[in-house]
């Protein structure tokens, strides 16, 4: 999860390096360095930290040169220190990596005569480049020879020292882009840390490596042999790259939302039906395998009581890292989805490539169209949130929830479970949402006003049944990462066999319930919890209110929506309770610690 770009261009590169950088900062934020070649000297500068702080040491220590690499880096190998920042040099060579090289002890051992000062993976390829160069060989071949010692996962760039015009790209697992400029070529792990350059992109396949110069890319395939990759131009979408005058990115992408779900649904909703792509077909379909990360994961949880519920389809839901390891039998009518913001997730993209050639059709849901998810998809589906910045994912989370249910009602139509009356009403709820969720946001002020007790526990419980259940896994991970305190989600039917036990005055229980059908049952959870000093927040709606209110340290009174779209406007509360939460412990809340908004690593 590290961010990595590279310029040879006409103008000093320092500064477009450092503003290329903060376009990938949301993608690891430990520590961050640039490195170019000036009159054949190569040198670097490097910062732990935020990228502000790289930019300070470029003030006071200025590093000149028109070609140059940069880095912001998650930490994978070694602790987020100066010495551990890319870019790795080694004598003539460095480096700046994306992925993990997994055998870096064993080159290690075989470069044992070399020196080595850091505790990185990503050092070992700079010393094992410039073990090439000092056994003769040309800098092009020093960096293909090095590639072919790599085993893991990796997007590199190679930059030489007396060489201004070569940067060596190469890709295996972490995604890699070219930027084509006039008379300046560009580097990057994607299209967003180069649209201020250039929106004429090359995406490098799986095990590409390039050689690049002023006058271009000479791309080869994982055999050697040249190959001709489309330069596509990608929508600028420098204009999104601003708060829109919010404190944070998040609560911009928050309050995004009825926008970005009208874009989404008028997509895929024409009148009184949802219209999908033709290949895009459930009819013969036997089973749907719903795989995913985090908060993805979690819009697949929901979605599995749509196609279930709404379509009568039998649905495996499996987190990305666990799927492909318990050997799961995939039969040759399912149909494979693959839900991913940043579309490139590791864990993820292996199990899309895990069942690849086993199921009848591989579907991605994602907000990167060109991403490797999607590429490597039969069918990708757009959700049309625009740029999320944000590392705690909302709007993205918003429409990956709008297109799974728009799809659970294609399926549902499709096999013949709902007629057109059902199709019709379905919709009009969806085109209800964006008003509601219009309303939920007016209820910030509410939200907030219980956030700052909230913010004093050292647990917190979120509860809910039915598709209501994985939106209190969804609460409680909000919560944990963007305020850093513990949080869980359960099964309200669950709390009894267990977990009831932490509760006790110390510990808000969040209860998110429209009243449906299983509201009363929800409701005798609440009594167990407050019989027992557990502060309940109910969060339904004014029927709930009504039934349930009283006797809870905080009751909030949704707008009503149909029980089975109840998700899609209680991930609002969820999402301000963990905003305002983290406004009160002060913590970074669109680049909370130890996180990356794409995590491209095992
Ligand atoms: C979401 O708030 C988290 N930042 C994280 O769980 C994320 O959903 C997960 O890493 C999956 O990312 P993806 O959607 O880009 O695959």
């Amino acid at each position: 999860m590290c961010g990595i770009v590279g310029v040879l261009g006409d103008h000093e590169v320092a500064p477009i390096l450092v503003e290329a950088l903060k376009r990938l900062e949301y993608r690891g934020y430990d520590s961050a360095g640039i490195a170019t070649v000036q009159d054949g000297r190569l040198d670097r500068r490097r910062a732990v930290g935020k990228l502000a702080n790289l930019s300070d040491v470029l003030v006071h220590d200025p590093l000149a040169g028109k070609s140059g690499i940069g880095h912001t880096r998650w930490a994978t190998h070694g602790g987020p220190t100066v010495t551990n920042a890319h870019p790795h040099q080694a004598g003539r060579v460095a480096v700046v990596h994306n992925g993990i090289i997994e055998n870096y002890r064993d080159l290690r051992a075989r470069l044992s005569h070399r020196t080595f000062v850091t505790e990185t993976d990503t050092e070992t390829v700079a010393q094992l480049c410039e073990d090439f160069l000092d056994q003769g060989l040309g800098r092009r071949e020093a960096a293909t020879e090095t590639l072919k010692h790599l085993d893991g996962a990796y997007a590199l760039a190679f930059l030489f020292q007396g060489e201004a015009d070569l940067i060596v790209a190469a890709r295996k697992g972490s995604p890699l882009a070219i930027g084509h400029g006039e008379g300046e070529m560009f580097v990057g792990s994607d299209a967003i840390a180069l649209s201020p350059m250039t929106n004429l992109i090359t995406y490098l396949d799986e095990g590409d490596y390039a050689f690049v110069t002023r006058d271009g890319a000479q791309i080869f395939d994982a055999h050697g042999r040249l190959a001709n990759r489309d330069a596509r131009t990608i929508p600028a979408q420098a204009a999104q790259l601003d708060k829109g005058g919010h404190k944070h990115f998040m609560a911009k992408e928050i309050f995004e939302q009825p926008v970005v779900l009208s874009d989404c649904l008028n997509d895929y909703i024409v009148g009184d039906t949802v219209t999908f792509p033709d290949d895009v077909d459930f009819t013969d379909t036997d089973r749907m395998i719903l795989v995913a990360c985090g908060t993805a994961h979690y819009a697949c949880v929901v979605a599995k009581y749509w196609f279930e519920q709404l379509a009568g389809l039998p649905c495996d839901v499996d987190i990305a890292s666990e799927f492909r390891y318990r050997e799961p039998p995939v039969s040759d009518r399912a149909t494979a989805l693959f839900v991913s913001q940043s579309g490139e997730t590791a864990d993820t993209l292996a199990a899309l490539r895990h069942v690849q050639e086993k199921a009848a059709r591989v579907v991605s849901v994602v907000n990167v169209p060109e991403s490797s998810i999607a590429r490597e998809s039969d069918v990708a589906l757009p959700i049309h949130a625009g740029v999320e910045v944000g590392v705690a994912s909302t709007k993205a989370f918003m429409n990956q929830l709008g297109v799974l249910a728009t799809l659970a009602i294609l399926a549902a139509r499709q096999r013949g479970r709902i007629d057109a009356a059902r199709e019709a009403a379905l919709i009009s709820e969806l085109r209800s949402l964006p008003g509601l969720i219009n309303q939920a946001l007016a209820l910030e002020d509410k939200i907030a006003s219980h956030t700052a007790e909230l913010s004093e526990a050292h647990s917190v419980l979120f509860l809910g049944r039915g598709p209501m259940f994985p939106m209190a896994l969804e609460g409680a991970l909000k919560l944990k990462e963007i305020s850093y305190i513990h949080a869980e989600g359960y099964a309200s039917g669950e709390l009894k066999h267990g977990p009831i036990a932490l509760i006790d005055k110390s510990v808000p229980v969040i209860v998110m319930a429209p009243k449906d059908a299983l509201f009363d049952k929800t409701v005798s959870n609440m009594q167990e919890v407050m019989a027992r000093d557990g502060r309940v927040w109910l969060i339904t709606d004014a029927d709930g209110a009504a039934q349930a209110g009283d006797g809870t340290w905080a009751t909030l009174t949704m707008p009503r929506v149909d029980p089975i779209l109840a998700p899609l406007l209680y991930a609002v509360p969820a999402q301000l309770i963990a905003y305002h939460t983290a406004l009160h412990k002060g913590t970074d809340v669109d680049q909370p610690r130890n996180l990356a908004k794409s995590v491209t690593v095992e």
